[in-house]
């Protein structure tokens, strides 16, 4: 008897690190929908219970479940693309049961759609094109980039362009020249933390995961980049995707690990394919794979695409998704630096983090350490959309004023209008209402007002926008991406939603507000994820800039 055919296609991966998702892929792809055979012969082959495997596909946005729904086209109605007319998009589509889908990371272009394997951008006469993330604008005279010093010249000009501008020569120079605890000195002395969002000292991290027993470790690279009003990540690996890799192996010098995952957002169809490409040859160069630049470290990359879960992009819940199981958040402690992927030393970081990493080691952790104001250390990308002369992704220096980025880089509201709020951290900060902008880009300054910078998402409303609708946009992504693990979040998002919706809650001022912030309190004391525990930030900065129009939408 022959191979038969689900099993040809199983059987490249089986041996492969995280091997679920891109069997999902291959027969999605194959077949339009996960059938249930499907479903069983996977199952079957990897040991994972079908009732298990049920449950884990049904939890991913993009798996459908019936004969063509693969290629039904989804539509981004995020709150940006929600101002931009995504809805009257959404309705033109509905014989070819067009959907909406969460904040597709390109909130700086026109609305995306997305169908089978590609994204689209929808032209104002209807047509559809592909493109890539916009290039970044160059900052203004005397502001000198990190991440962003060589993009506009690297931009498909792979390696060789790459190498053309200092690519690969922070690896040639740590693996022939420093140990692995010098290169993680250079990174403390630069002053780099986690650009994903929580700001952990990037150098502490790799320390622990090298300090922690077990082998093998892992590199995860975090592209999942979910975060409503966050871009930043696709740019980077669109136009410098040997910079991310040149990173993550880096990463993998310094931790001590010999292999690394980038998992990528589904969203992000051709970055995938830049990726593979920019690994097939960096292998072929010799600066991934086996003994590289001659010496004996060895880093094998793996790309693996998640299937549209923003609670993806938590690490732990990232680590389970790569794993094959449930995406729910894991318990902390322990966490992935000693028990990451496989349950083994993991050190998780994020697209912009990795990226950062490079630069540091050809010019050293005091060169970027100054690139900083006021006394912070380096860099950090803001994703700039909304109502914004100039959207895009900047590269600030941290600590620049919040008022010169919108006003002098970005140009400012569009004529005769005022900025009425902007969000912080993509949606999870909460806002910061539009006579209060007197805040520096960095995390102290930010979190003084009750918010924080996080991965840097900044959307901008003008004064023509309803805050309500706003906010009751922003819970209702909330409570959709919620993973459902812990109550006070499952619920909590949901009583909100109904209350800025205007469809339960009292109809007294003083008992919706106190409804609202005792739901809100309750969430942040214990949720058990940043979701859980972000999520009131919008209901609290609402009440807190926007009082009467909350009195409006309670008594009428
Ligand atoms: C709900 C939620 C979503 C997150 N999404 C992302 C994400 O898309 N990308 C990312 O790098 N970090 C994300 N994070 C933060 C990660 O958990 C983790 O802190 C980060 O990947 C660590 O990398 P870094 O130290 O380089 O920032 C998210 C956290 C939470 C709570
Ligand atoms: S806080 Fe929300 S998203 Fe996080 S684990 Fe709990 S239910 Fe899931």
């Amino acid at each position: 008897m022959g191979v038969r055919p689900n099993d040809a296609l199983i059987a490249p991966w089986r041996d492969e690190p995280a091997p679920l998702l891109p069997i999902l892929h291959e027969f999605h792809d194959r077949d339009g929908y996960l059938s249930e055979e499907a479903l069983r012969d996977i199952s079957r082959a990897l040991r994972i219970p079908l009732a298990d495997l049920y449950g884990t596909v049904s939890f991913y946005h993009h798996f459908a479940k019936e004969p063509g729904g693969r290629e039904a086209p989804r539509v981004c109605t995020g709150p940006v693309c929600a101002l931009n007319g995504a809805m009257g998009i959404l309705e033109t589509l509905p014989s070819s049961g067009g959907r909406a889908m969460p904040c597709a990371g390109r909130c700086d272009d026109p609305v995306p759609v997305l169908k089978g394997s590609e994204a689209f951008v929808v032209s104002l006469d209807n047509t559809f094109e592909t493109r890539l993330s916009p290039l970044p604008a160059r900052p203004p005279e005397g502001i000198e980039e990190c991440v962003f010093a060589h993009i506009r010249e690297r931009s498909n000009g792979g390696l060789k362009a790459y190498q053309a501008t200092g690519g690969y020569e922070g690896l040639r120079k740590a693996l022939v020249g420093l140990t692995p605890e010098e290169v993680i000195r250079e990174m403390e002395t630069s002053g780099l933390s986690g650009r994903g969002g929580a700001g952990f000292p990037t150098w502490r991290k790799w320390k622990a995961v090298r300090d922690a027993p077990g082998d093998p470790k892992t590199v995860v690279c975090n592209a999942d980049e979910g975060e409503p009003g966050c871009f930043k990540d696709r740019a980077l690996m669109d136009h410098d995707p040997h910079a991310v890799l040149e990173g993550m192996a880096l990463a993998g010098y310094a931790t001590g690990a010999p292999r690394g995952i980038l998992y990528l957002r589904y969203e992000y169809p051709d970055t995938a394919r830049i990726l593979e490409e920019a690994v097939a040859e960096a292998e072929e160069a010799g600066f991934l794979g086996e003994s590289i630049l001659g010496t004996n470290f060895s880093f094998k990359i793996h790309v693996r695409r998640g299937a549209g879960a923003y609670i993806c992009g938590e690490e732990t819940s990232l680590l389970n998704s790569l794993e094959g199981k449930h995406p729910f958040p894991r318990n902390r402690p322990p966490y992935p630096v000693t028990h990451g992927f496989e349950n083994l030393p993991t050190a998780v970081n994020n697209v912009e983090t990795l990226a950062t990493v490079p630069p540091i080691l050809t010019r050293g952790g005091a060169w970027y350490a100054g690139l900083g104001v006021n006394g912070h250390a380096g860099t950090k990308v803001i994703s700039l959309s909304g109502d914004i002369l100039r959207p895009g992704n900047y590269e600030v220096p941290m600590g620049l004023p919040l008022s010169t980025l919108l006003h002098e880089w970005a140009g400012g509201p569009r004529e005769g209008r005022q900025v009425q709020a902007v969000t912080m951290a993509g949606l999870s900060g909460g806002y910061l209402a539009g006579t209060d902008l007197d805040v520096t880009l960095d995390e102290p300054s930010v979190r003084a007002k009750g918010s924080f910078l996080g991965a840097g998402g900044i959307m901008v409303f003008d004064d023509t926008r309803d805050m309500m609708e706003v906010s009751r946009m922003a819970m209702e992504f909330f409570a959709e991406e919620s993973c459902g693990k812990c109550f006070p979040c499952r619920i909590g998002t949901e009583r909100l939603t109904e209350r800025l919706a205007g469809t339960a809650g009292p109809k007294v001022l003083s008992a919706w507000i106190d409804e609202v912030n005792d739901i809100g309190a309750t969430m942040k004391e214990t949720s058990a994820c940043g979701l859980g525990q972000a999520a009131p930030l919008i209901t609290e900065s609402l009440l807190r800039y926007f009082p009467q129009r909350v009195a409006r939408h309670v008594e009428g």
